[in-house]
Parts: C-alpha cells; structure tokens; sequence
C-alpha cells in the first residue's frame, strides 16, 4: 500500500505532548470540570410563561440576539487562531484551551439564542442597517495577522475582560432564572479566557516588540471606538437616532430584568473597565492611547 505524500495540512511532528504552561493547562483542567450546556442545563420555559408585554418581548429578543451575534463573531475567531496553533506547533495546553474557547463562545452563542427565542424569535440577521455593518468588523483577520501569535491572543483577553466586566451588572440585573443562569455561566466561562491572555503575557510581554506593543494599544482603540462602542457593548458611538433605537432596547430589557444594562451605567463600567486594563499592561510597556468617550469625563471629574 503507498500513501500519498502530498498533503496540504500542515506536517505535525514533532507532536510534543510536553506542559511549557503549567497554568493554562490548569485552565484546560477546570474547563472540563465547569463544563455547561445550555440545553441540558437551563430551563427556558420561565421565559416563555412569563407575563411580558409583546414591545417587552420584542426588545428582549433584540438585546438577546446581539449577544448571540457577538458570541458568535468568537468562534470564528477562535477557529482562525487554532488553525494558526497547530500550525505553529504551539504547546498541547494552547490548543486544547484554544479548543475549549471555541467551544465555550458556541455554548454563550446557543445560550443567547435560546433566551431570544423563548421571549419572542432569534434575529438571524440584524434588523438596523448599522448593526449589519457593525458586526462583521468586530473580527477582523487583517488585523490580527499583523500582530505575532500569542500577542494577539493577549489583545483578545483585553476585550475578553471589558466584555466580563459588562456581565456582571448584567447578571445582577437578571430577574429570571434562566437568564440570570446563562449570564453567570458565560462570566465564569469568560474569566478563564481574560486568564489565558494574562498568562501569554506575563510570560511572553519581554519577547513582543516595542512596535508590536504600540500596534496592539492602537487597534484596541480603534476597534473599541470604531465598533464596540457603536451598538455593541455600549451605544455612545452611534448616530443619534440609531442611539435612540438601540438605547431604548436596552432600557427596556433592563427596567424587565431581562439580563440588560442601562446606557448610562455602560459608559461607566467601561471607564473602570479601562482603568483596570491600562494598569495591568502599562506595566508590561503598552500603551494604551485615550479614549475620548471615556476618558474625556474621567479627565473631567480630576480636574
Ligand atoms: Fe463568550
Ligand atoms: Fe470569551
């Protein structure tokens, strides 16, 4: 029998089953243990039974569809990077916790779209035309081909980190027990993935260049004016009567306790969210360039 030796995957060995991460590998661990599915695990059918008013409904089902998209945008990208891991023969531990990201962002995604659907219908595609442009910038591979690998892993984490800071008002704000049961899960789900890029650069910050540094400050910037502040993780970047539209939903999901956040208290949270990342980066020398929307009020308050 003779086998081709013409293959287009990458050639694999040496396949190293050898730890270099101790601590992502404990990641991988704890993944296994705190494994959820959405389906097995949360009963919708309080939503469904629930006494909402049908404009309640609709704008919940709204609110629950852009957290689908969003999570959604997260397999995409994780597919990128694992394609990227093995061919790069990246420790085992990488790959199975690049794995077991894909596989937690599908189960934030179905989580998401099983709350939409039991409070009215999932949106397959957005019904504003600014939320149908928005989203498919929010992962985008030219910008992550220019960063080297485990760097651009680390600028991932960051948003990984605003994006859980942003769940925790919501999960308080959650009156049902299905929603409040998805938002912690994604929380607890997210915290291992701010982990994993803060260990990448506590152990990688030295080998990432001055320029690569300064690269990775300015796309978070632009990336959070450009596109997470435009509808997604707050409204204050948009026109304003898409802001109008998109805050009203979120003020409605909230004041019912359907896992929202207000528009007021969004901007705010990510100011600390800020804060927080500029302190833990700074130190490794990034820069991180100021964020008008955010900083000019915190400028304010100093002055
Ligand atoms: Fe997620
Ligand atoms: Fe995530």
């Amino acid at each position: 029998m003779s086998y081709s030796i013409h293959i287009d995957n990458p050639n694999p060995y040496p396949i190293n089953i050898g730890v270099t991460y101790p601590e992502v590998w404990h990641l991988c661990q704890s993944a296994v243990e705190l494994a959820w599915s959405p389906t097995r695990d949360i009963d919708f059918s309080d939503l469904e039974k629930a006494d909402l008013p049908p404009e309640v409904r609709t704008a919940g089902a709204e609110w629950w569809s852009l957290r689908a998209w969003m999570e959604h945008v997260a397999i995409a990208y994780g597919a990128e990077r694992l394609k990227e891991a093995v061919a790069s023969h990246q420790p085992l531990e990488v790959k199975q916790q690049i794995t077991n990201f894909i596989n937690e962002e599908l189960r934030h995604h179905e989580g998401s779209f099983r709350i939409a659907e039991a409070l009215d219908k999932f949106h397959t595609s957005p019904r504003v035309s600014y939320m149908q442009e928005i989203i498919p910038t929010f992962h985008d591979e030219n910008h992550e081909r220019k960063l080297p690998f485990l760097a651009g892993l680390a600028l991932n984490a960051l948003f990984e980190s605003m994006s859980g800071d942003l769940l925790t008002p919501r999960t308080r704000n959650a009156k049902f027990e299905s929603i409040r049961q998805v938002c912690k899960l994604i929380d607890r789900d997210e915290a291992r993935h701010v982990q994993f890029g803060r260990i990448l650069l506590r152990y990688h910050a030295k080998d990432i260049s001055v320029e690569d540094k300064e690269v990775i400050g300015q796309v978070f910037v632009k990336k959070l004016r450009d596109v997470l502040l435009r509808g997604v993780y707050s409204v204050i970047n948009l026109p304003p009567q898409d802001r109008a539209h998109a805050g009203r939903v979120r003020e409605i999901a909230a004041e019912w306790g359907l896992g929202a956040s207000r528009p007021e208290d969004e901007v705010e949270i990510l100011r600390g969210s800020l804060k927080r990342i500029r302190e833990w980066v700074e130190p490794h020398g990034f820069h991180i360039p100021r964020v008008p929307e955010l900083d000019e009020e915190a400028e304010a308050v100093a002055a």
